[in-house]
């Protein structure tokens, strides 16, 4: 494997991602990582990530200096060429421009490995202040900008290399080319990695942590836990308790298709946790959103717990957080942008371990982990379901009527919107109900009946989205058929607001 140190850059785990897309395991760690920990992990080449410190600053992240001693390969990115330089006495400076975007290098040095086969002239993609103007002794100017003199250098004999620009970021033309060559040229790794591979090494290190010891595991049937759930159920088998709580805030039929999928289908121990008057009961007279959420969260935890203890004492409980997650909720480096509830929300007394196999993977990463175990594309590639369920899509207080509009008008959504080869193009699609009546006429008769909003949107990550671009012809059908099959619909609207400015649920 290849580890990669974290430095706090916007594109590390990119990094990761990009040595893992050509077929060499690789996982971000952090730049604290201690020497005996690195020995141990015995990885074939090391990457330093970019990061926005200057290396002069107080508080610039730092390695211990004993990592170049190692005798393995090490590749350092922008802020880690900056950090290597002045290590080995090299001179690093504040940059007279501020280089950032596309840039075009020189490749100066024909014995660098990282420059194989590749062209010598080059676009490269830029993001820095400080700059190295004088590479350390015994280290030749690999390539350079009209700005940068030593965009790139390396020592070959030590094989220490180091780029100035971004080799992950698509806009470097050849950076996947140069990550290749550092990995096989200079590491010496073979390219075989896959998602077949992830599936054995997780069950390996599932088995190793978990032996015969019992484990919990909540299962929503999302993508995320649900590969988290046969994962552990190969590494563990009957060891494992799922633990599946329907609140009555789900899809149509959704209790049932998970109960077939993973009981009939995967044979495994699941308990269906009927939950639904309890939290009708405590959402009951409540219509703030955020009391909405903070209730379900809580009532949640207490559901899980009470059942847990039911089934006796555990000793790990697994959850399928995602490196996404974890980055959202803020890691020693990345700023937090909002608490994930698979990372927060635990109840602080736990008497459990924790094991996340998926937490070093990206969200379409876990998708072909999910087809190699042969999990039905149904659940592979589902869109995206909050906890709260529809109780955020029931505008004002969630009532038995509203959720009941919800989960038709929702089925007719997905239905129409498979049948039109759409369905994967869409990040993520519902119908909301607003809690509008307006006037209509049926037949001869007036009706005072409710809103149904539909609501989708494209994305890659969830944090922006625009709204999706459906064609009227679906628009008309998805009207026709909410309105005649819903009694209690009168008019359907399209929601065209991207985000931001708006989220994308509408609570
Ligand atoms: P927003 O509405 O914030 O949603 O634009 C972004 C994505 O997150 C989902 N979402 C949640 N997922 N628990 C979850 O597991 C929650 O409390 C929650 N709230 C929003 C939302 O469906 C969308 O995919």
């Amino acid at each position: 494997k290849v580890i990669v140190l974290d430095f706090g850059g916007q594109y590390n785990q990119l990094i990761a991602r990009r040595i893992r897309e050509l077929g060499v395991y690789s996982e971000l760690m952090s730049h604290k990582i201690t020497i005996d920990k690195i020995k141990e992990l015995n990885p074939k080449g090391i990457i330093f990530s970019g990061g926005p410190n200057s290396v002069y600053s107080e508080n610039a992240p730092k390695v211990d200096t004993e990592i170049y001693e190692l005798g393995i390969p090490i590749l350092g990115i922008c802020y880690g060429m900056q950090m290597m330089s002045y290590h080995f006495d090299g001179k690093v400076e504040r940059a007279n421009v501020r280089e950032y975007g596309k840039a075009t290098i020189q490749v100066k040095n024909d014995k660098s490995l990282l420059y194989r086969n590749l062209p010598a002239e080059q676009q490269v993609w830029m993001s820095h202040s400080d700059l190295v103007i004088e590479p350390p002794t015994g280290f030749a100017v690999d390539a350079s900008t009209d700005h940068a003199p030593v965009a790139a250098m390396s020592h070959i004999d030590k094989k220490f290399y180091a780029v100035q620009f971004h080799p992950e970021v698509l806009h470097s033309i050849h950076g996947n080319d140069m990550l290749k060559n550092f990995i096989t040229e200079v590491c010496g790794c073979e390219l075989n990695w896959t998602a077949s591979n992830f599936v054995e090494m997780s069950i390996d290190d599932i088995k190793q942590k978990a032996g015969n010891k019992k484990v919990l595991l909540g299962l929503s049937g999302g993508v995320d836990s649900s590969v988290a759930a046969v994962l552990t159920h190969r590494a563990v088998g009957d060891n494992l308790t799922c633990i599946f709580v329907d609140h009555g805030l789900l899809r149509k039929n959704e209790a049932e298709q998970v109960m077939e999928t993973f009981k009939e289908g995967f044979h495994m121990n699941i308990i269906l946790v009927d939950a639904k008057e309890r939290f009708m009961s405590k959402l009951q007279g409540v219509s703030d959103p955020e009391t909405k959420r903070k209730i379900i969260g809580e009532e949640f935890i207490r559901v899980f717990e009470e059942e847990s203890k039911k089934l006796g004492q555990f000793d790990y409980l697994v959850q399928g957080t995602l490196y996404t997650d974890i980055v959202e909720s803020g890691t020693d480096t990345a700023t937090t942008i909002k608490s994930h509830h698979n990372v927060g929300g635990l109840p602080e007394d736990i008497d459990f371990q924790i094991i996340e196999p998926l937490n070093t993977l990206f969200k379409d990463e876990v998708r072909r982990v999910g087809e190699e175990l042969g999990l039905p594309d149904t659940i592979v590639w589902r869109h995206p379901f909050p906890g709260p369920g529809l109780a955020i899509r029931a505008i004002g207080e969630v009532t038995e009527e509203k959720l009941h509009i919800l989960r038709e008008s929702d089925a007719i959504l997905e239905q129409e919107v498979r049948k039109a080869g759409l369905y994967r193009e869409v990040w993520q699609m519902f119908t909301v109900v607003p809690n509008v009546r307006s006037v209509g006429v049926m037949g001869d008769e007036r009706t005072y009946n409710h809103a149904v909003a539909i609501r989708a949107v494209t994305s890659t990550d969830g944090m922006t989205a625009d709204w999706a671009h459906l064609p009227y012809e679906l628009l008309q059908k998805l009207s026709t058929r909410m309105i005649n099959e819903i009694p209690e619909v009168n008019r359907v609207v399209y929601d065209i607001t991207s985000k931001p400015p708006a989220t994308i649920e509408w609570e």
